[in-house]
């Protein structure tokens, strides 16, 4: 008996046909010692179309066209992509010419050769369980070549013979050092000019992602974000950005010399958490800014909060703005309904994710996905030029963006590790979503009906700035409110982690959260769910405790407001790249640090969300908040601090720095907000544009 089933359903009305199908398949799959794969055939009607898709094991489905309209035959792809966008769908047609748009293949009804129908569903199957990369990585390493080359480790060897260090070879193991190669290795393709292998992975990648063309990234989405924004902007180029993204935009702006036009995110103080931006103040943002060049926004936040991008990327088109979304926590997105549509479905241009956060592969591995520009052709059609999405996106251009930003010797099996979470996700990601899902569903439940403490939904998190716009929460992301019953979630993290060897993701001062993952096992889920009573048990008695003492609830939990965000008076890679000066915040300097301007990010992480950005304005409220972050939160890092004889200070722009920044910032804020010429909206993305 073969491992890995393979279910491939016959979409149809005819009874007979399915079953003389299934009878002539079957025997074939079952004779087919060779397959790593064993083929099931089964057969599905009208009724039993949506329970079949169910079915983690269903791979492919075949469609029998007999009785369905062109559009009839366009619904029901449709339907099945709604339920499943990763699997393979086969037109079965009994017409003599069919366009098969949509479709893997087209089959002849009338083929009486099942030998051939058989191949053919067996290699649609074996194309997308090949992993060209990691294969020849494996290849490579058991043809136990002699190395000449770098790494100087040379398959570990340095290690092994080592008194010192080969306790470290052997608790690493072996194959972690044999697979670290290098460029010298042909055979293993290159990251930078990508020819065989790591092509044909990439390849792959866009098809299961629903990607144009797909980039694996060696060094996070924080270099993700920086090469699509090298990419898409210029010096001057305005661009307008949720104020509360990854850091990486902030740095990428910087580099680029771009002018932000920071969104203002809802935040929720209660929970301290910031949510997204407000839709009406993306299009107000939009409206007022008819020259920028590129909107960026993280769906889903840290917290799971994902907006309803359709409507947002339509209007962002519609104004010739090229839109990157930042889904550094979403890449599991496209392969269950439950978690759908993904921003590429939504039109996104370009995408990033971090599939080390979410999926099977090592730290640092990220995809960028770039998507098909079809907005970008029909704008240059209305100016009579028709332009196909190879014209709009300058490949090689990116190419080169990339390649700035990439290692010459990166991590072979970091780039083995894209390849096979790719293939996961492509053949049993509904599947291992589904199981994730459920017990993300199970801890709620667990938490709402046994403990004090309450699990939050998207209108806990969200509040009421939000409320009509369509925010979903990935249910993966599991927040629980545990100063609902008076504790301290720092305390309780701490706790979790000395007393029940549990290491959540993140906390704030009553949130606790919990990243439910594909790796989420049933062990795991029980004894978080043991140690989560016993939390709840022991608040239960402290809340006693409290009242006969008067010990007030609040006091544990009091938390630390979220500043509003004041605005830039200079452009960020002018305040970053000033000379400067630091300035202590006792004493004197806190009076001489209101109304300066930072030239540094200042960041408490997690979650990483700056505090100040170079080039902004520094209010009494921003600088209480970094005074409070640095002293009362001692659990959190806070990145862009300088130190002054021991002292923490800021980095702030002189007095004169701070006058010709000004009338920078002000110079270029007003002669570039313009609206971009037809030409302008039409140039290949990538390519400097004048925007006048
Ligand atoms: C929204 C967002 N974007 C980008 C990143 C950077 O991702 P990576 O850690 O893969 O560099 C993070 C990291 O936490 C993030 O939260």
């Amino acid at each position: 008996m073969k491992n890995n089933p393979c279910e491939i359903v016959l979409f149809t009305s005819d009874a007979e046909f399915a079953a003389r199908w299934i009878e002539e398949l079957t025997p074939l799959a079952e004779h087919d010692t060779d397959a790593p794969i064993a083929l099931a055939f089964t057969h599905a009607n009208e009724k039993a179309l949506e329970p079949a898709l169910a079915r983690g094991a269903v791979q492919i489905l075949v469609v029998d066209d007999a009785g369905f309209s062109e559009d009839g035959l366009v619904a029901t792809l449709m339907r099945v992509r709604r339920h499943r966008a990763e699997i393979d769908c086969v037109l079965l047609t009994g017409a003599d010419e069919a366009s098969g748009e949509g479709f893997e293949c087209v089959i002849s009804r009338g083929e009486s050769n099942y030998g051939v129908v058989y191949r053919t569903l067996r290699r649609i199957l074996l194309e997308r369980i090949a992993t060209p990369f990691a294969d020849a990585l494996r290849e490579y390493v058991y043809a136990a070549r002699d190395s000449w080359h770098t790494p100087g480790h040379s398959s570990g060897d340095s290690l092994s013979t080592s008194p010192w260090i080969a306790d470290f070879y052997r608790f690493m193991g072996e194959h972690i050092f044999n697979t670290d190669l290098s460029v010298s290795v042909k055979m293993l393709d290159s990251l930078m000019d990508p020819i065989s292998v790591i092509r044909q992975a990439q390849q792959l990648t866009a098809k299961a992602f629903g990607a144009h063309q797909s980039y694996f990234v060696t060094n996070g989405t924080s270099t993700s974000n920086k090469i699509v924004l090298q990419h898409l902007l210029r010096s001057g180029d305005r661009v307008i950005v949720d104020r509360n993204c990854h850091k990486s935009v902030h740095h990428a702006m910087i580099m680029s010399g771009a002018i932000p036009v920071y969104l203002e995110s809802a935040v929720n103080q209660h929970y301290g958490i910031y949510g997204p931006v407000p839709q009406r103040e993306i299009f107000t943002a939009i409206d007022a800014n008819p020259g920028a060049r590129l909107l960026v926004l993280t769906s889903c936040t840290y917290d799971g909060l994902r907006y309803d991008l359709r409507p947002i990327i339509d209007y962002a088109h519609e104004a010739g703005l090229c839109v990157l979304i930042d889904e550094a926590w979403y890449a599991h997105g496209r392969f269950h309904p439950e978690l759908r549509p993904t921003a590429l479905e939504c039109g996104a241009d370009f995408v990033t994710q971090s599939t080390h956060k979410i999926l099977s592969a090592f730290s640092q591995a990220s995809m960028i996905h770039v998507g098909d520009f079809s907005w970008q052709s029909a704008r240059s059609d209305e100016a009579s030029a028709v332009r196909e999405a190879s014209e709009v996106f300058d490949a090689a251009g990116f190419r080169e963006d990339i390649n700035m930003h990439t290692s010459t010797s990166p991590q072979y099996g970091m780039i083995a590790s894209l390849d096979v979470a790719r293939k996961q996700m492509s053949i049993e990601g509904y599947q291992v979503l589904d199981r994730t899902l459920g017990f993300a569903g199970e801890i709620r439940q667990f938490v709402d009906e046994n403990t004090v403490f309450r699990s939050l939904n998207a209108e806990d998190l969200c509040g009421p700035e939000l409320a009509q716009d369509g925010i979903r929460l990935d249910p993966t992301k599991v927040t629980i409110d545990v100063g609902c019953a008076g504790v301290s979630a720092p305390n309780a993290q701490a706790k979790l982690f000395t007393d029940f060897g549990i290491q959540v993701e993140k906390n704030t001062h009553n949130t606790l959260s919990f990243l439910v993952t594909i790796g989420t096992t049933e062990s795991k889920v029980l004894r978080l769910k043991q140690a989560l009573r016993r939390l709840s048990d022991d608040a239960r008695t402290a809340r006693v405790r409290a009242v006969t003492t008067s010990h007030r609830d609040e006091e544990l939990v009091r938390g630390q407001d979220l500043p509003d965000l004041s605005a830039i008076v200079a452009l960020p890679r002018t305040a970053y790249f000033a000379r400067g000066e630091k300035l202590v915040w006792d004493g004197r300097g806190r009076t001489e640090l209101l109304g300066r301007v930072a030239c540094d990010e200042v960041v408490p992480y997690p979650p990483g969300i700056p505090l100040l950005v170079p080039g902004q304005e520094i209010t009494a409220e921003i600088l209480d908040a970094i005074i409070a972050f640095t002293t009362e939160r001692t659990d959190l890092e806070m990145h862009g601090l300088r130190r002054v004889e021991g002292t923490p200070a800021l980095r702030v722009l002189t007095e004169s720095e701070a006058a010709g920044a000004k009338a920078e910032y002000q110079e270029l804020f007003t002669s570039k907000n313009t609206a971009p010429s037809q030409d302008s909206v039409a140039a290949p993305v990538g390519q400097s544009r004048e925007v006048v």
